[in-house]
């Protein structure tokens, strides 16, 4: 668990998203974007229903949401970084999409009616939130009786990379996360606590590949390890730059860097 103030959490969380927003799911093959229509998938949509994504980031879930609702539908898309939100608002005016609306707001205060939406979807996102207890009551109060709850987060990382664990851990850096739901069991007692049952969980992988190791270097600014970095003070960064591009390059191949990544899914619904 996190120890810190959770308000003083979210901005610096807000703070880093910002300043990752320009390059998220911009590089290593826009995995994101790969995998939020496979979340998507797994809920029974029907036309006209009405969506809240949580931490909807630059809109990953939000799109497929809003092209599965159809125009009868509401996507209403929430995140506590403003330029993640402002990237969502502008990606769905590019595809067309008039029944989107994103809104800065915490995903653990929704101002938002009671039994509102037919779905909620939060993807990769929960490790974020300093009080997921709050979060799962929030999201059980907006959700309507017979609703979904769609969940994604990261599962365990490829062992041809446990060094990079290592690593990090050598830095005395703090981390952003405030709990762990790299399993399955953690996805089903966050949606037990959100008040839904008749759960089905999954899991999907998604390879991305990187040309080398720059592109490696870039990559982890685009994401929350970003804030792992921006702690560091010049000389430690250089260090930890060198000494992890000396690691990436021994894991590239002639047709560059491949990593597999592993997200898992879990979906409930609610009782009617
Ligand atoms: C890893 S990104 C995931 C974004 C998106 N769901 C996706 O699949 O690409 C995490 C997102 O959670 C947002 N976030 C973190 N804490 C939040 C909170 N308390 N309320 C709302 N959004 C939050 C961040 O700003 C960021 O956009």
């Amino acid at each position: 668990m996190n120890e810190r103030d959770p308000g003083a959490l979210k901005s610096l969380i807000a703070g880093f998203f910002d300043r990752a927003a320009p390059t998220y799911d911009g590089v290593a093959g826009s995995y994101f974007s790969i995998l939020g229509p496979r979340l998507v998938d797994r809920i029974e949509l029907r036309e006209g229903a009405t969506i809240v994504d949580v931490a909807c980031g630059k809109g990953a879930t939000l799109i497929p949401c809003a092209e599965r609702a159809g125009t009868e539908g509401t996507v209403l898309g929430v995140d506590v970084s403003f330029e993640m939100v402002r990237s969502a608002r502008a990606h769905a005016r590019k595809r067309g999409l008039s029944n989107v609306v994103v809104a800065v707001m915490d995903g653990e205060r929704l101002a938002l009616r009671k039994a509102c939406a037919d779905a909620v979807v939060c993807g990769f996102s929960l490790h974020f939130f300093p009080n997921p207890l709050e979060a799962a009551a929030e999201f059980a109060r907006v959700l309507s009786p017979g609703g979904t709850i769609a969940l994604s987060e990261w599962g365990a990382t490829d062992d041809r990379w446990a060094w990079e664990d290592e690593l990090v851990g050598s830095l005395l850096v703090k981390s952003v996360s405030s709990g762990s739901f790299d399993n399955h069991e953690a996805l089903e007692g966050f949606l037990e606590s959100a008040e839904v049952t008749d759960i089905e969980k999954g899991t999907e992988s998604v390879t991305v590949h990187l040309a080398d190791e720059d592109e490696w270097w870039t990559w982890k600014w685009s994401y929350s390890f970003r804030y792992m970095l921006e702690q560091l003070d010049a000389d430690a960064r250089d260090r930890f730059q060198a000494d992890a591009l000396e690691h990436v390059r021994t894991m590239r191949r002639a047709d560059g860097i491949a990593i597999t990544l592993h997200a898992l899914m879990a979906v409930g619904r609610k009782s009617r």
